[in-house]
């Protein structure tokens, strides 16, 4: 994959350009083979996967993220934040840098979904997993580029492809790009606002699960280290993590 591999440097940029990287055909999960290579000492951060297509790959709460080949960029970065770097701010921050690539390179506006699901026209085109190394974060993406012969299965949920005229590694390059650049000012404000202006569900009643209970609550706003700010019978509150729903149920038309 060396040229693809060239195109990922070209799209990282003067700074990052020279971060080590490998472009995959086929892996089982990008966020797996970088967390057992950073375990055996084999690589450190900043380090950048991509693959073509996943056998394995993983989403949030267990799920299997979907990822067949010639349809989608999958690519993990394992990186360093600055010491005490909040996780939620990682995620944040992570939704940003992927709707700003999406932004740059197609004519497409991504909405986000609390915590970190990109939205095009109702659907899900793009799922973000991090996970901490106790230190180091390997943050793991997911993006529908085309929608695969015979749709997505039903498992994928509402899902959606950008079906836009852009190529996988010019988006990975942007991408890990804008993460690294903003992992090294994480608390900087700029990011929470980015985040909350493409995060329309501020004023809307949406439903959510806690301790196995439906909750429904008033969404208020995003707090500064990303938690979503809710209100209900019970007074105000913050939700740090987990997955909404909107009160009607659906995205279209919305999202
Ligand atoms: C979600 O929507 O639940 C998160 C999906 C994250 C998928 C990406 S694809 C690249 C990386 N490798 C994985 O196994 N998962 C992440």
């Amino acid at each position: 994959m060396e040229r693809a591999e060239e195109a990922i440097r070209r799209a990282l940029g003067s700074k990052w350009e020279k971060i080590p990287l490998r472009a995959l055909v086929e892996t089982d999960s990008t966020n797996l083979r970088l967390k057992e290579a950073y375990r055996e000492g084999r690589i450190a951060p900043p380090y950048l996967l991509t693959a073509d297509s996943q056998t394995a790959g993983r989403g949030r709460l267990g799920r299997r993220f979907v990822s067949p080949p010639g349809t989608g960029l999958y690519m993990s970065l394992l990186a360093a934040p600055p010491p005490n770097t909040d996780c939620g701010l990682i995620t944040i921050l992570a939704a940003v840098a992927v709707c700003r690539a999406i932004e740059e390179t197609t004519d497409l506006r991504p909405k986000i979904k609390w915590v970190n699901d990109l939205f095009v026209n109702g659907k899900k085109v793009c799922g973000i997993l991090a996970e901490g190394l106790g230190g180091p974060v390997i943050v793991g993406i997911g993006v529908n580029l085309r929608t695969p012969l015979g749709g997505f299965p039903p498992e994928a949920g509402p899902a959606g492809a950008l079906d836009a005229d852009v190529e996988a590694p010019l988006l990975a390059g942007r991408i890990a790009r804008y993460i690294l650049d903003g992992l090294e000012s994480p608390n900087d404000p700029a990011i929470i606002d980015a985040y909350r202006q493409r995060m329309p569900l501020t004023g809307q009643t949406i439903r959510y699960t806690q301790n196995g209970q439906e909750k429904t609550a008033r969404v208020t706003g995003v707090s500064t280290d990303g938690g979503l700010m809710v209100e209900d019978e019970t007074g105000p509150h913050i939700l740090r993590t987990g997955e909404v729903s909107l009160g009607s149920g659906a995205f279209e038309g919305f999202l």
